[in-house]
């Protein structure tokens, strides 16, 4: 049965570095209280030139670079992302005309951190119908333009960055076997960020707060966990596998203290989860991708390897995706 690959991974990181120091300059915090809090010491902050366009634009040649592919060669690009810097066209679109992918339709998903694991899934669906198709999935973020940098509850937390894979379909065991998707939009007021300030005055917020990320902690902590949990549970139920048959986990880069609380849960040994949170932070829809781009150039996954990831954010939306490398 055809199933969608990952032909080839990329990602792109801005120059910059803040690190927990730079920060203790900013707001009142301090290296210890991150560092214990959330197990991140760096993050990398967009300068001039690291538009989210442009950080994608890279994340996807050096994928295709991996691959052998052609720009013109590409039928899909889609990018997930919630920090576009235009609202209108789309970061995919400016993707697109870079790339100069003359063949290929282009949009944009939102979906928050599970923005990159609804893509796949999206990918994986669409070489259902069209094997043939090369389909470019991009999670590329530049939060630090929508973060209240007073607000030490949030701007501690999050990273800009791009990551990027190139889907194909392969009739030879590997690729998405399998996807456990979710959301709850009742509880969106936990974690959000506004859009701008309506022009007509009648369609205007009562309370609009500029378009920063607020960011109810405890309890996103809590669903987070309990949601992760649930999901890769039932996935790994659907396909027969325990959590044992998992080779290596790729979580979304969220906060140490979230992944100890589901690898102690699922019982899996750190070992075969990766996390690179220490050096980006949460890079929301980047996190998984520029993960599995890592992950990939260091060798961490063998051919056949049956790879877990899982992701939650905003919306809510959550998710796990089981892949054969
Ligand atoms: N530096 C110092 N103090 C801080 C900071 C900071 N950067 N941020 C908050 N505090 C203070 C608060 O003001 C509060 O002070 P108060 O008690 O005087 O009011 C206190 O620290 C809160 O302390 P704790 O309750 O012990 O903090 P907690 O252990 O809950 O950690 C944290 C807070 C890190 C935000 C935690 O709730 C968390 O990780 N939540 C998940 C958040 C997350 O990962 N969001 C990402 C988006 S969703 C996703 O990607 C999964």
């Amino acid at each position: 049965m055809t199933k969608a690959v990952i032909l080839g991974t990329g990602s792109c990181l801005p120059e910059r570095t803040l690190s927990n120091a730079d920060l203790e300059r900013i707001v009142e915090t301090s290296d210890e209280w991150i560092a214990s809090r959330t197990g991140i010491r760096n993050r990398r902050i967009a300068g001039p030139g690291e538009q989210n366009y442009q950080l994608a634009t890279k994340a996807a040649r050096r994928a295709l670079a991996v691959t052998g592919i052609e720009p013109e060669e590409l039928d899909l690009i889609v990018v997930a992302t919630i920090s576009s810097h235009m609202i209108m066209p789309s970061t995919a679109c400016f993707v697109q005309a870079e790339l100069g992918a003359v063949n290929a339709f282009a949009y944009d998903l939102s979906a928050a951190c599970a923005g990159f694991t609804y893509g796949l899934d999206l990918a994986s669906n669409y070489i259902q119908n069209r094997p043939e198709m090369k389909i470019l999935v991009i999670g590329a973020e530049t939060l630090s333009a929508r973060i209240n940098w007073e607000d030490r509850n949030t701007c501690v937390l999050f990273g800009d960055g791009a990551g990027a894979v190139i889907v194909t379909g392969a009739n030879d065991g590997r690729g998405v076997f399998g996807s456990n998707l979710r959301a709850d939009g009742k509880l969106w007021h936990l974690l959000c960020m506004d859009g701008p300030e309506s022009c007509n005055p009648d369609l205007r917020q009562e309370e609009w707060q500029g378009s920063f990320i607020r960011m109810n902690g405890g309890d996103i902590f809590k669903h987070a966990v309990r949601s992760m949990e649930d999901s890769v549970t039932n996935l790994l139920r659907q396909h027969d596998l325990t959590i044992g048959d998992i080779d290596l986990m790729i979580p979304h880069q969220a906060n140490i203290r979230i992944l100890n609380n589901l690898r102690e849960r699922l019982g899996i040994p750190e070992e075969r989860v990766f996390v690179n949170l220490s050096q980006y932070g949460n890079t929301s829809a980047a996190s998984i991708p520029i993960a599995l781009d890592e992950a990939h150039r260091q060798g961490r996954m063998a051919r056949g390897d049956i790879v877990l990831l899982c992701t939650f954010g905003g919306g809510l939306t959550w998710g796990s995706l089981l892949l054969r490398w």
